[in-house]
């Protein structure tokens, strides 16, 4: 992390919300890959799907914003997440990954826009780069996943479109061919269907966005729990262990020998007894990860507290370095900017919620050791 000149990150002053920042110049900023991310780089390559390629030298910072429910915000938090980034002067690309429902760029009222990802990973007719369209917001550019054809960009990531995406991510973190994003946010659809978490296992820091209500809460888990089968097998693939790993998801994800124990961080101790070689790099990768909680929409304290709840069982019953991230209350700013066709930090920006925003972010830089 280089902190050139401070002062460049003054937009961190709690007063100025996301619509009254101003953008900090180019070379005064925080650099990504950081000290912390460096020193996570093992686990969180390890955790990468499997035919993508782990990047030798430098990676824009991405963040998936998923959560295994429609309708939970991962599309508000992932658009205005975008533009306070952008607006802390860090070039973002925020890439929309819900294959059957693409509309964040309706967060920004764009419409019409050129090019989709679909153009990119379906059909090669251009580079990644001319997927982005610009938005009102200087330093942020947008790309949808499709228009038309729902289903073709979900094909193609199940088959060779996740190691193309992947490298074509890394390439937006190059400035060979224009803009050099430090940022990539990638908003996923409902679900856990396994392009959606192969997606947020790419994440250096994955959010997930959930609602105070049973049925998201359940979800998230739900969420968590494909995540970390899906992450073992990932491990298990760089590792060339694919048959241990296969073994150890089987356990987990059956009830077989092990007593009282209750959590997957309880039977994976229990394994490493016997396999400490393997087991050991598993658990070393759930660590290394981080997983961001944002609790949406909240209307007391018994809300917030939920999301604090989620973090203590991502850490206790799954092993990863849970982390809760903050809360957005619920705020009719939200919906009443959607329907302005405006985003909400621009249209609100004195709103509680855009304050809540802009914590959110600063909470999201020191999880990846880019604080101050
Ligand atoms: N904090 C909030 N307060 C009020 N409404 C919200 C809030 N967050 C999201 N919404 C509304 O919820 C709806 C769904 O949000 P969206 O981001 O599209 O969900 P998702 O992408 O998870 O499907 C939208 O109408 C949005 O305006
Ligand atoms: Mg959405």
């Amino acid at each position: 992390m280089v902190y050139q000149n401070q002062r460049a990150l003054g937009t961190l002053d709690p007063q100025s919300y996301g619509g009254v920042a101003t953008s900090s110049s180019a070379q005064n900023k925080i650099h990504f890959p950081t000290p912390l991310m460096q020193s996570r780089h093992r686990a969180w390559s390890l955790g990468l799907p499997q035919n993508c390629i782990v990047p030798e030298t430098s990676s824009p910072l991405v963040i998936a914003v998923g959560g295994g429910k429609g309708g939970v915000g991962k599309s508000m938090i992932s658009a205005n997440l975008a533009a306070r980034f952008a607006r802390l002067g860090f070039r973002v690309a925020a890439l929309d990954m819900d294959c059957g429902g693409s509309n964040l760029h309706t967060y920004f009222g764009l419409t019409g826009l050129n090019h989709c990802l679909g153009d990119f990973l379906v059909h090669s007719k251009c580079a990644i780069r001319d997927t982005l369209s610009p938005t009102p917001i200087e330093g942020l550019h947008v790309a949808a996943s499709q228009r038309d054809d729902a289903w073709s960009v979900a094909d193609s990531l199940s088959s060779t479109g996740m190691s193309q995406l992947w490298s074509g991510i890394q390439s937006l973190g190059r400035a060979d061919h224009g803009t050099k994003y430090d940022v990539v946010i990638i908003d996923l659809g409902a679900g856990s269907a396994r392009h959606t978490i192969d997606l947020f296992c790419t994440a250096h820091l994955g959010v997930i966005a959930a609602l105070p209500e049973p049925t998201s809460v359940e979800n998230s888990y739900l969420f968590l729990r494909t995540l970390l089968f899906r992450l073992i097998e990932n491990t298990g693939f760089h590792l060339n262990m694919q048959s241990e790993v296969s073994r150890i998801v089987a356990n987990l994800a059956g009830d077989a020998h092990f007593g009282a124990a209750k959590s997957y961080t309880e039977k994976l101790r229990l394994m490493y007894q016997t396999d400490p070689h393997v087991v050991g790099s598993v658990a070393s990768v759930l660590a290394g990860r981080t997983i961001g909680i944002v609790m949406n929409q909240t209307r007391s304290q018994a809300d917030i507290d939920i999301g604090k709840a989620m973090e203590m069982a991502g850490q206790r019953y799954f092993g990863f370095t849970s982390q809760f991230l903050g809360y957005l209350n619920y705020d009719e700013a939200a919906w009443k900017s959607l329907r302005n066709k405006r985003l909400l930090l621009v249209d609100f920006p004195q709103a509680l919620i855009a304050k809540r925003i802009a914590e959110l972010s600063h909470s999201i830089l020191r999880s990846v050791g880019a604080s101050i």
